[in-house]
C-alpha cells in the first residue's frame, strides 16, 4: 500500500511554474504543465545532472536550464537545441513520480513508477479549500502525529491527519522535507469555508509550528 507524500498545497504550484521538494529523501522536481497537469520528476537532468526544478516551463514541456533540452509530459526529451535536426535518444528521459492531488493537496508516490499503475488506489479526501503550509523543525513524522493527537485529538494515519479545529473540519498532511524538517500543509474539508475560517485555520497551523518549533525553509514551493 503506497503511502502518499504530501508535498504542497495544489495553489501553490501554478501553471507554467516548477519547483523542488524532497520525497522519502530523495530531490523532486515538481511543475504544472500549462494545461493544469502537475508532474513530479526526480530533480536530475538526463543528459548533465543539472537540476530540472530550476528549469522553466513552456506549454506542456519542461526546459532543462542548463543546455535546453525540452521534456514532455512524459518525461522523453524532445528537442535538444544544440541538435535540433536530431530525434532525442529514448534513454534522454527523466524519472517520473506517480502524483495525485486531492484535499486541495499534492501528494507523490515515494516510489518511482507508472503515472496509471491501477493495483493501488490513491487517497481521496474530497474537495477542500487550501489553509497554509508551515515548516517545523523537526524530522519526526510520529512526532508530529502525536502532537496533532495530543492538541487535537486529530486522527493521524501515516502522513494523513484529520481533525476539527473550532469545530472546523481540516486535513493536515504531514512531509518530512529534510533531516531536520518537517512540513505540515493544511487545507479546509467545507467548501463553503469564508475568509475568517481559513484565517482560524492558518492561525491554528502558525501556532502549533511555534509550540513545537521554527525552521526555515529549506526548498522553495
Ligand atoms: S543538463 Fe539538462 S540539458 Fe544539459
Amino acid at each position: 500500500m503506497t503511502e502518499w507524500v504530501p508535498v504542497a498545497l495544489t495553489r501553490d504550484i501554478e501553471s507554467g511554474s516548477a519547483t523542488a521538494t524532497t520525497v522519502a529523501g530523495a530531490p523532486v522536481a515538481l511543475w504544472r504543465a500549462g494545461n493544469g497537469t502537475v508532474h513530479a520528476w526526480a530533480d536530475r537532468c538526463p543528459h548533465r545532472g543539472m537540476r530540472l526544478s530550476l528549469g522553466f516551463v513552456r506549454g506542456d514541456r519542461l526546459i532543462c536550464l542548463y543546455h535546453g533540452w525540452q521534456f514532455d509530459a512524459d518525461g522523453s526529451c524532445r528537442h535538444i537545441p544544440a541538435h535540433p535536426g536530431l530525434t532525442p535518444p529514448s534513454l534522454a528521459h527523466t524519472v517520473s513520480y506517480r502524483v495525485h492531488e486531492t484535499g486541495s493537496i499534492v501528494w507523490v508516490a515515494p516510489v518511482p513508477g507508472e503515472l496509471d499503475a491501477s493495483d493501488d488506489a490513491p487517497l481521496d479526501l474530497g474537495t477542500a479549500v487550501p489553509a497554509c503550509s508551515v515548516w517545523i523543525e523537526s524530522d519526526r513524522l510520529d512526532g508530529l502525529g502525536r502532537a496533532l493527537v495530543a492538541e487535537a485529538g486529530f486522527d493521524v494515519s501515516g502522513t494523513v491527519a484529520v481533525g476539527e479545529i473550532h469545530g472546523v473540519p481540516v486535513i493536515a498532511a504531514i512531509q518530512i522535507v529534510t533531516a531536520r524538517q518537517t512540513a505540515l500543509h493544511t487545507a479546509v474539508r467545507d467548501e463553503t469555508a469564508d475568509a475568517d475560517v481559513i484565517a482560524l485555520v492558518v492561525r491554528w497551523a502558525h501556532e502549533l509550528r511555534d509550540r513545537i518549533g521554527t525552521a526555515p525553509r529549506a526548498v522553495a514551493s
